[in-house]
């Protein structure tokens, strides 16, 4: 990969001096390198185990020939795509569409969308939403992608079962399965097994990769092919990351360094929240699933030891300049327990000149003749700036443009740091049990077999009616 293709990341504005709680650039030599050693250790042996398969997406061909086949063929065939899927199987999905298709996709007609499907992401069962939706639909048109790596999660089989319901009014039963597609575990869970039973195509979910870590599996690939996003490009970008990531000298290392100084941050010097603020739109879907990626790995109540942990640094999804206006205020002078990352991510073709008028006014004036681009960009440069001079650390992933290759990299960096920061937790980045007990509750209360009904009248509620 050529040095201009690559996403870099400039991490200055977390050193001392002058940054409160920043790190003396002496220890990226010595103990900080001396810990990243070790977490690579650890990181390493559980890929050498086998449990980090998100690791190998990149290089999975067969894979992604066959979800280019599915994309290219049976996907085509429809003009609404409707993905089914929650957490890391929606959120995934949603970061490539708004990043790559960019904005108002689903509202622009055939040829604005090159003749690709509008993409749907429905991951809340939240009546009003999915109702909406369904009335907006031609069902005929439409192809609903369920995604469900256990095929067992009850907001998506819930909307399965309505839009199964819905299309079988719509069209024929028999011809209603030929609007689904199962994206799923290979052996186990519901959806394979209909799957089977009805001869509904399905991708696989490798068994090794989890839900956070699936977005360069069938999980995001197929939604992003099927609108077009060249695959092969988003995998290439991943790819060379991966093998960057995979150095063991911290200072060589991009997620090394982010998972370093962000762990030393939250735990040495109470930076607890971690905030990731794009300027751009576009990225805003990104910044929620790096929300969803560093909270479920990393909030933990216990080490791999079996300790007491209750680690996890709380991640916030923020935008730019938008947050200048709302967040931003917090993060200058509330409490000094933030790091905030920025991302760049210039759009040098669709950039917009501003008309050069009123000049006899000079709150216009300075405007006139640059671009949006431009403004946004000195905004930026001017938060870190203004962050820094007040001993705020915070950091910046630059990259010289918004597309497949870049994005495949993004993805990569921020997964392979939150294996790196599991590690220097000590907690195990790729399981959430903190999940379950909510889950296993609502199972109860809606008569699941095998879960027993939960007495919710035990808390002591005090109602202001
Ligand atoms: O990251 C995770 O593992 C979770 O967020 C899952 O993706 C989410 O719970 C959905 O699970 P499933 O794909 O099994 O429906």
């Amino acid at each position: 990969m050529t040095d201009s293709a690559r996403a870099r990341l400039d991490y200055g504005n977390l050193l001392a001096p002058g940054v409160e709680g920043g790190v003396d650039p002496a220890r990226l030599e010595g103990d900080l390198a001396e810990r990243f050693r070790t977490a690579h250790a650890a990181v390493g042996a559980r890929r050498a185990a086998g449990d980090l398969g998100f690791l190998d997406l990149p290089y999975a061909t067969e894979t992604a020939a066959r979800v280019k086949e599915v994309a290219d063929g049976f996907g085509q065939w429809f003009e609404d795509v409707v993905v089914l899927g929650i957490g890391g199987s929606g959120l995934g999905s949603v970061a490539v569409r708004d990043a790559l298709l960019g904005p108002f996709w689903n509202e622009r007609d055939d040829e604005g969308r090159d003749h690709f499907p509008r993409l749907h992401v429905v991951d809340n069962p939240d009546p009003a939403t999915f109702g909406r939706l369904l009335e907006r639909l031609d069902a005929a048109r439409t192809l609903f992608n369920v995604v469900s790596k256990s095929g067992a999660t009850a907001e998506t089989m819930a909307q399965y079962l309505v839009a199964r319901g819905w299309m079988e009014e719509a069209v024929d039963a028999d011809r209603a399965r030929g609007h689904f597609l199962f994206t799923t575990d290979a052996e186990v869970g519901a959806l394979r097994q209909i799957a089977e039973a009805e001869g509904i195509p399905a991708l696989t979910v490798p068994q090794n990769v989890g839900g956070r870590f699936s977005v360069l599996s069938p999980v995001g690939l197929l939604p992003a092919a099927v609108c077009g996003v060249d695959v092969d490009a988003l995998l290439a970008g991943a790819g060379e990351m991966e093998e960057r990531c995979r150095a063991p000298e911290l200072k060589q290392n991009p997620a090394a360094v982010l998972a370093t100084l962000l762990h030393a941050a939250d735990t040495e010097a109470g930076c607890h929240v971690h905030v990731l603020m794009p300027y751009a739109d576009r990225l805003r879907s990104f910044a929620l699933w790096f929300q969803q990626l560093w909270a479920e790995s990393l909030g933990k109540a216990k080490t791999l030891d079996g300790e007491e942990a209750y680690t996890g640094p709380t991640p916030l999804a923020s935008v730019g300049a938008s947050d200048q206006h709302s967040l931003l205020q917090l993060f200058m002078e509330g409490p000094r327990d933030k790091v905030v990352l920025f991302v760049s991510s210039p759009d040098p073709e669709r950039d917009v000149a501003i008309p050069g008028r009123h000049p006899e006014i000079p709150s216009l004036a300075y405007l006139g003749g640059r671009t949006l681009g431009e403004l946004l960009d000195a905004e930026r440069r001017a938060t870190a700036e203004a962050l820094r001079r007040e001993g705020r650390p915070n950091a910046t992933i630059l990259v010289p443009r918004m597309d497949a290759h870049v994005l495949g990299q993004l993805f990569m960096l921020f997964e392979f740091a939150t294996v790196y920061a599991g590690a220097l937790y000590n907690v195990d980045a790729l399981d959430q049990p903190g999940v379950e007990l909510s889950k296993r509750l609502t199972y109860g209360l809606l008569g699941r077999e095998g879960y027993e009904a939960p007495d919710l009248g035990e808390g002591d509620p005090r109602w202001i009616v």
